[in-house]
């Protein structure tokens, strides 16, 4: 039994009454539920919740309760978690590369169905591991390296038309269903990558003359960070929608795998200054806690950020001010622990003041450390 969590009806009331020296996650349903809608109600197809981007089971929660029933687990870790916590949830084994036996495990244990491959001997392994090859469908894995994302996903899995071809042909022979997918990378800002992606899934169908049972188009969908503009979600989907259309199969089933597009919006992070040297700040948070994903190569965004104080009597206000850049260093002794960028915030920013970062609910939690002993796990909610 999980312990209940606090319910707060906004970040001020939550500093006011914990004064937290520990950061504090900050989940907020509604945006969870606005998030699942989007999905459900534009993508034409089932969305898939990606759970690597956060798996944290008060987070899952609020995704099965906004209604996603769909999830990419990408590892037999992840199958079990979720068909454990929701046996009703329909999984889908969506990594191209499997632990040997996971596969097994999966289709024996959890009834999964899915699988994805994108190399013979992937295949070959996968055809060893299921007793019945008719009950599955492979999705064969195209590189989709299209340069519309900040953290490209095509260089470490996928394949080319001519061998995706192949691939199909021999799943085919194999006697299981055969399908594709790709993935544009993430934090993708180009709603036409996808349209790209489709036009290799559509020359792999016509080189492999072999019609596919779904199609699954990835992650991949932005969430709204410093110094990354996003397009609206509408021009996503309506663009998928029409690319579908060149391939020429009525009533293709579609997936997508979005993570960081479901979950990146629902959490917020309290964070506290506890210690401050001219231009640096020092937080109890840092690079091996919650922050980790800003020192991706290319991830060149930044959580935006808004800054509260307690006054003496106890009040938390917003703190204002001419906006400086700051050096910001985590908790821990590594040099490394610092973010990539300066932080603009208030010049009379000191120890005690508090810094919530929004849009932390994806590779951040999912990511920490216990690194030197820091390991943020404090959990509130705001509003039902
Ligand atoms: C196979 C696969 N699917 C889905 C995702 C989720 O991607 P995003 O969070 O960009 O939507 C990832 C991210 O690494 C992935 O590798």
């Amino acid at each position: 039994m999980d312990a209940p969590i606090r319910c707060f009806s906004c970040v001020e009331d939550v500093i006011a009454e914990l004064k937290p020296i520990e950061p504090v996650y900050v989940l907020q349903p509604a945006k969870f539920r606005a998030a699942a809608k989007r999905f459900l109600d534009g993508f034409p197809g089932d969305p898939m919740y990606a759970v690597k981007a956060n798996p944290a089971p008060l987070v899952v929660d609020l995704v099965w309760e906004s209604g996603i029933r769909h999830f990419d687990t990408a590892s037999l870790g992840e199958v079990r978690m979720i068909k454990t916590r929701y046996p009703g949830a329909i999984c889908h084994f969506m990594a191209p590369v499997r632990l040997t036996g996971h596969a097994k495990a999966a289709f024996e244990d959890f009834g999964v169905t899915d699988y994805v491959v994108d190399s013979d001997y992937e295949l070959d392994k996968l055809l060893k591991e299921i007793s019945d090859p008719a009950k599955i469908r492979i999705f064969v894995r195209l590189a989709a390296a299209l340069g519309g994302a900040l953290l490209e996903l095509s260089s470490k899995f996928g394949t080319n038309p001519d061998e995706g071809a192949r691939l199909l042909k021999r799943v085919v022979m194999a006697g299981a269903k055969p399908a594709i997918t790709f993935h544009v990378g993430s934090q993708c800002l180009s709603a036409f990558s996808y349209a790209q992606a489709v036009e290799i899934a559509r020359r792999t169908l016509d080189k492999s003359g072999v019609k596919i049972t779904a199609l699954d188009i990835g992650g991949g969908f932005p969430a709204p960070y410093i110094n990354s503009e996003i397009p609206p979600y509408l021009w996503y989907f309506d663009t998928i929608r029409e690319s579908i259309e060149t391939l020429e199969i009525p009533g293709l089933p579609l997936l997508c795998e979005p993570g960081r597009a479901l979950v990146a919006e629902g959490l917020s992070l309290i964070t506290q200054v506890v210690s401050r040297k001219h231009d640096r700040l020092y937080l109890n948070d840092g690079t091996y806690g919650s922050f980790d994903e800003l020192t991706l190569p290319g991830f060149d965004v930044d959580y935006p950020n808004r800054v509260f104080t307690l006054d003496a009597r106890g009040h938390v206000r917003g703190l204002a001010g001419t906006a400086k850049p700051f050096r910001v260093y985590g908790p821990t002794c590594d040099t490394l622990d610092v973010l990539p960028r300066p932080q603009m915030l208030p010049e009379g920013i000191s120890p005690g003041d508090f810094i919530v970062f929004d849009a932390m609910g994806a590779y951040t939690v999912a990511v920490r450390t216990t690194f030197n002993g820091f390991y943020p796990d404090t959990w509130v909610q705001l509003g039902e």
